[in-house]
């Protein structure tokens, strides 16, 4: 704070200064306001002096300089009481209030303005919908409250006719979810009559100056405030002119746009609209009194009766009952009968000036609840979100002296009282008393206590209300007077009450009119006429009746008790002061419950300029605020206090003896260890239950320290909390598991007790076990079944082959391993016929040439040496011209031959078998398979090529895919131009490849090859010879027919 701070700008807190006298006050005072310094602390109050001047103090970067501070770390500024009360409203859930007092004009609205604008700024970082609705109403509720409850006074140019309790509801993030609104005692007098320079609210000037011609012209109204009796005082008067903004046309729209932006439906601002003007038209209605004569009676009647008219269809009520409510009433006799009485002028006068001051009056506690309902915490569940802190701003009317003051001057200041005992109790009185019950040592500071003023007024029976309101309440002609005299007779001896009759003497007061309180801030004297008539608040039924009766539902819900019968005896209805005295101490009782910080407010002249401090003005009102006894108090006492337990409970964890818990004797023992290892010893005192801490340095110290220490015990908690989650979570996961290992036992048990039982009939011959259906297995079973499934097939294959006779082995072999290289990949491969081989050599096969056959294979025998003919059969033979021929196929253990049947079965080719080098086979009907050899391929076709395949791979060639991008045979595969997919033979002995099931190139010939599908290029658009000639080939020679059967 020194830094920014100089000497030359003096003490930023009076607490600081060398002497405590009124002079040292003063002279720091206007050090500092000359300064442009105008707040400066007492402890923790704040004295604010008006400087009735723009000051570059406030905005978002002063209030960021502010946000989350102490105290005393920046000057002082309202920015840093708001966050003072908003840090202890937050961190420590405590409800706080604001209590701003001062004199009219000295700024106490502008404060509260400025409190409500920074904790709008520091809330709801994370732009909450709600949390910014509630905001924006909180921000605007004050410029329409302005407009219906502030007025120029010659003291005020925008004073609050009205005192304002702002409720700011909080939830635990500390964000704003709502907020109520008190008012207090409008001075709706106000209404019909302003003192010279005065106006009238603010509300029917900005109507008539602000709304545009169609909609006056609707309200039959004229722009000229003079034409109406109610504003023709304050028509030549403006709003205060801060800016051009602040013109009445300018506040007109900003107060229509701000109940749009609450919540007031467009009706509902119409309806306040055509109130306003019914009062303005309700003023200028006069009386005549009429003689009898002709057709008239003698009686009363209104002098313009188009006002009437305007007022019926402003309030939406029937024109003759306005017109019979102002001219007469109506009264219960004795039973249950009716009686009209004619007013006289004067009466119907009282009457209409009643009435327009209670419509006013009930249109501006309208207001507040309307904005009440908008503003009101929507669904909130205390055991849900827990429980709401609450931040009070009080701008209550400040001390009021006039030339002439009446009932309200009464009331207003009998509140600035009360406000000063709460100030006393919690500052002055309170504190004084705790230093003694704790036994800390204290000299007395003596400061006047205004109980006995307070109680003059509130006393039961005795006091001046009481006193009022027993004169309301007498039949008969109790006069003002009469009340004076009882006041007289109750006060003689009181030293703050006098009037002319108790000091002749004194002839600032009149004989019969006047009575004067000593206030603690002044003498103020009161004249007594009108104070029954006005504690009273008397309005006839009638009004409330047809108030009530009003179509325009708005009007009508103001009025709930015109509901009543007029012949219903009811209570009679609280007086005006009774009714204030009793909310005065609600609002006491509600701002003692808080913790409170306190905003004075000085006003430094009475000409409202900038720059000018009138000392004399400001001395008293330092004097009757208190504030020097305040320094005194302060000086002598302790910035803060707290209970030992709440200070471990803040601070034990900057101390290695008190954190976690201390071990020591008691707490007291335990906070002095603590303060020692600070080295804070010297700034406190120990009482007998609590700590005082004398300075905020000290306090700002710990604070810090434990700020230091804070993220690391969240960090702790963390762990700690992250641990316990963790450790729930792994006993729920240990409890899932064994439930799950469980059920998975019993599921494998019972799969497996499914499966003996299954089967058990697997042994009987011919089809071991074949028809039986494997149940299906837990997933943690399946491998298992997999190995039992082969395990099954290999036992039963075992069951199968052991009956098979050695001769049929061979065959077997050849089948399985033809098996092993086209299953899947070929459609027919002549599995379920007998293999013959050697179908040439059979005369059965071959009956016409198979001698010829047995002759040539001889010959080839003695030349080639080969052991034993693995096949033979007659194929088709394709030449690269497509020309297709007969042949013969003979493939020995050596060698693979293709033979000439017409030519004796000669030679034509001869390849050994390691010249093989794959085989292009199709899956469809065809038979067509392709020979790959060294030196050229033979493309041919023969029923029985899974046979020949078969013996091929069993002389040991294992198989492999040449590729593994399927592609069809096309013809020039056939033709040998290129190499197709195939199927590859791999040298013998070398580990064979097995194909894998399912894939393979040759699984795309899924059809039988016929014209048009023979795959890619030329030939599928023209069906070749070759094509042609391999499908019309039908085993010409019969020779393979039989072996076409199943076996057996
Ligand atoms: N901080 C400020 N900066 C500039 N001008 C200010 C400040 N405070 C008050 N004023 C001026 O003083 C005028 C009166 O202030 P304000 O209305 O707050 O007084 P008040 O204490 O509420 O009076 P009342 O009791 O009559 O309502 C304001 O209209 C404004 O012109
Ligand atoms: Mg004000």
């Amino acid at each position: 704070m020194e830094d920014e701070e100089g000497p030359e700008c003096g003490k930023p807190d009076f607490v600081l200064l060398d002497q405590v006298t009124m002079e040292d006050f003063m002279r720091n005072l206007q050090l500092r306001f000359e300064k442009g310094r105008i707040y400066t602390y007492i402890g923790e109050v704040l004295v604010s002096v008006n400087p009735y001047q723009e000051l570059p103090l406030y905005g978002p970067e002063a209030i960021a300089r502010y946000q989350g501070r102490e105290l005393y770390e920046r000057p002082p500024h309202l920015y840093a009481v708001a966050n003072a009360t908003y840090k202890a409203m937050k961190h420590r859930s405590r409800d706080t209030c604001i209590v701003i007092s001062g004199e009219s004009g000295a700024g106490k609205t502008e404060a509260s303005k400025h409190i409500m604008q920074y904790i709008a700024a520091v809330t709801n970082p994370s732009q909450r919908a709600e949390v910014e609705r509630v905001k924006d109403v909180l921000l605007k509720s004050t410029c329409v409250l302005e407009a219906f409850g502030n007025a120029r006074t010659n003291r005020n140019h925008n004073s609050s006719r009205f005192g304002k309790y702002m409720d700011i509801n909080f939830d635990f993030k500390g964000d704003p979810i709502g907020g109520h609104i008190h008012s207090y005692l409008l001075e709706k007098s106000r209404v019909l009559k302003q003192h010279v320079g005065e106006r009238n609210f603010h509300a029917f000037y900005q109507l008539l100056r602000g709304s545009e011609d169609k909609q006056l012209h609707k309200l039959h109204l004229e722009r000229n405030p003079a034409v109406y009796n109610f504003t023709r005082q304050g028509a030549g008067l403006n709003m205060i002119v801060h800016s051009a903004l602040d013109s009445d046309e300018q506040s007109h729209q900003a107060v229509t746009e701000a109940m749009r932006v609450i919540g007031f439906s467009p009706e509902e601002v119409e309806s306040v609209h055509r109130i306003l003007a019914a009062i303005l038209h309700l003023g200028n209605i006069e009386f005549v009194e009429t003689e009898e004569g002709g057709l008239q009676k003698e009686g009363l009647a209104v002098a313009e009766e188009t006002l009437v008219d305007h007022v019926a269809e402003l309030t939406a009520t029937p024109r003759d009952l306005v017109l019979r409510s102002l001219l007469a009433r109506t009264v219960a006799s004795g039973g249950r009968e009716l009686i009209e009485k004619g007013h006289t002028a004067a009466e119907a006068s009282y009457a209409r000036d009643a009435c327009a001051k209670a419509v006013y009056q009930r249109l501006f506690e309208w207001v507040v609840n309307r904005i009440n309902s908008v503003m009101e915490p929507r669904g909130r569940d205390p055991r849900r979100d827990g429980k709401d802190t609450v931040i009070g701003v009080l701008d209550i009317y400040g001390f009021e002296v006039f030339p002439v003051n009446s009932f309200e001057q009464f009331c207003i200041n009998y509140c600035n009282e009360k406000l000063q005992q709460l100030f006393i109790r919690l500052i002055l009185k309170q504190e004084q008393e705790e230093y003694e019950r704790e036994g800390i040592a204290w000299q007395s500071v003596e400061y006047f206590n205004n109980a006995t003023i307070v109680d003059l007024v509130e006393r039961p029976h005795r006091g001046i209300l009481a006193v009022l309101d027993e004169a309301c309440s007498s039949a008969g002609t109790i006069t003002d007077r009469i009340f004076l005299q009882t006041l007289d007779t109750h006060h003689r001896h009181h030293l703050h009450y006098t009037s002319r009759q108790l000091c002749p003497t004194d002839k600032t007061m009149e004989f019969g009119r006047d009575f004067r309180i000593k206030h603690y801030a002044g003498d103020v004297t009161y004249s007594v006429e009108g104070f029954i008539d006005k504690n009273r608040d008397f309005l006839f039924q009638d009004f409330k009746r047809l108030l009530y009766n009003s179509t325009d539902p708005t009007l009508r819900a103001m009025w709930p008790d015109g509901q009543q019968d007029i012949t219903e005896v009811t209570k009679r209805p609280l007086t005006a002061g009774t009714l204030f005295k009793n909310s005065m101490v609600a609002l006491v009782e509600n701002l003692a419950s808080k913790e409170p910080f306190y905003v004075r407010c000085i006003k430094p002249n009475e000409d409202k300029v900038a720059g000018k401090l009138d000392e004399n003005h400001c001395r008293h009102q330092v004097a009757y605020l208190g504030l020097l006894e305040n320094v005194r108090v302060r000086r002598a006492g302790f910035a803060s206090r707290q209970p030992y337990s709440r200070f471990l409970l803040r601070y034990k964890m900057t101390c290695e003896y008190t954190w976690p818990n201390h071990l020591l004797g008691s707490d007291k023992a335990a906070v002095s260890a603590l303060l020692e290892q600070h080295g804070l010893q010297g700034d406190v005192a120990f009482g007998h239950s609590k700590l005082f801490i004398r300075s905020p340095r000290t306090l700002v110290t710990l604070e810090q320290s434990r700020a230091r220490l804070i993220p690391i015990i969240v960090l702790l908690l963390q762990k700690a909390w992250r641990g316990t989650l963790a450790r729930w979570r792994c006993r729920r996961l240990r409890a899932i598991y064994t439930i799950m290992r469980w059920f998975r036992r019993h599921k494998v048990r019972a799969h497996l007790a499914e499966l003996q039982r299954r089967f058990q009939a697997a042994r009987q011959p011919p089809l071991y076990g074949r028809d039986l259906v494997w149940p299906l297995p837990p997933a943690v079973l399946q491998p298992f079944q997999d190995t039992c499934q082969a395990l099954f097939c290999r036992w039963r294959a075992r069951q199968l082959v052991k009956n098979i006779p050695p001769s049929d082995m061979a065959q077997i072999k050849a089948k399985v391993a033809a098996m092993g290289a086209l299953q899947g990949l070929r459609q027919d491969w002549g599995c379920r016929r007998a293999w013959a081989r050697d179908y040439l050599s059979s005369a059965t096969d071959n009956p016409t040439a198979s001698s010829l056959f047995a002759q040539r294979l001889k010959t080839l025998r003695d030349k080639d040496g080969f052991g034993a003919v693995l096949f033979s059969s007659h194929i088709r033979k394709v030449n690269r011209f497509y020309k297709i021929r007969n042949r013969a196929l003979l493939l020995t253990d050596r060698h693979l031959y293709k033979l000439d049947p017409d030519r004796q079965y000669r030679v034509m080719r001869a390849v050994p078998l390691e010249a093989v080098t794959g085989l292009s086979v199709t899956s469809g009907g065809d038979q067509l398979v392709v020979l790959h050899a060294r030196g050229g391929s033979w493309p041919c076709s023969y029923p029985a090529t899974g046979e020949g395949l078969g013996f091929i791979f069993r002389q040991g060639w294992g198989v492999r895919l040449e590729t593994e991008q399927p592609r069809e045979l096309s013809r020039d595969v056939l033709l040998n131009r290129r190499r197709g997919p195939g199927l590859m033979l791999s040298q013998p002995r070398a580990v064979p490849v097995p194909v894998p099931a399912g894939s393979g190139c040759l699984r795309r010939w899924d059809r039988p090859l016929e014209p048009g599908n023979c795959g890619t290029g030329p030939a599928a658009r023209t069906p070749s010879l070759l094509e042609q000639g391999l499908c019309s080939w039908k085993d010409p020679q019969g020779s393979l027919g039989r072996h076409l059967q199943p076996p057996g």
